[in-house]
């Protein structure tokens, strides 16, 4: 029997810090890091492009839908510095606008865009395995992953994550907005029909509200089960 691939699903709500740590880890163990929220984001932005906004009707919907099914997007590069191609173009910047993560959150709760997602998720990680990050991938992308991790924080603790992420961007914005988009993002995502967020079977749950990024990356090293 071959052996199967490393492959550690990390989940948890915005601003938990799971793509710091993902990378991080990624680095340390040698594996390929995927992000699978930017998958979305791409969906999102083309969508914004499209002159789309977060209140999507009927036309909207079914247009969301085409842009996914064919929407190219490709990673390069260090995880810790990873740029993503949507469409062949760089677009790794513009995935981080809080209007597009308003939208990426409105565009995954529509089941046919994570249809279209989820396979392509599996087909990326499946051969090399690698740390996968999002929201539902211990609970359906690989539900039998080695290592089922799900990171959470204090919801002010997550926003003030977000807002310095932002602020180092040089994006200004309001504290209060941070923090409402934050919240309705949370309902989004956790409400949602298909593939609500939530701690997978079996994952095990990290609260990084008082740790450091060098501690959740030891914390998460350190329930990696060691081969014999
Ligand atoms: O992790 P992120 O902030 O880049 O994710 C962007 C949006 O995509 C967020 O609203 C949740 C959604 N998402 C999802 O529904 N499923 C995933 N596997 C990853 C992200």
């Amino acid at each position: 029997m071959p052996e199967r691939p490393i492959l550690i699903a990390i989940d948890g709500p915005a601003g938990a810090g799971k793509s710091a740590a993902a990378r991080e880890v990624a680095v340390r163990l040698g594996l390929p890091y995927l992000d699978t929220g930017a998958m979305y984001r791409a969906v999102a932005l083309l969508a914004c492009r499209a002159g789309l906004g977060p209140e999507l009707d009927e036309a909207g919907r079914t247009a969301v839908i085409e842009l996914a099914r064919h929407l190219e997007v490709s990673f390069s590069g260090d995880p810790r510095a990873q740029r993503v191609a949507v469409n062949r173009r760089d677009a790794t910047d513009e995935l981080r606008t809080p209007e597009v993560s308003q939208m990426a959150s409105v565009v995954s709760a529509i089941p046919e865009v994570r249809r279209e997602m989820v396979p392509r998720q599996r087909e990326l990680a499946a051969r090399a395995g690698g740390i996968v990050e999002g929201r539902d991938i211990g609970t359906v992308v690989f539900p039998d992953a080695t290592l089922k991790v799900f990171l959470t924080a204090a919801p002010e603790v997550r926003a003030k994550r977000r807002f310095d992420e932002l602020a180092r961007r040089g994006v200004t914005a309001r504290w209060e907005d941070v923090l409402a988009e934050q919240y309705e993002r949370d309902r989004r995502d956790s409400t949602r029909q298909d593939s609500p967020l939530r701690p997978a079977e079996g994952a095990v749950v990290v609260d990084t509200t008082r740790l450091s990024l060098a501690d959740v990356v030891a914390a998460v090293v350190a329930l990696v089960p060691r081969t014999p």
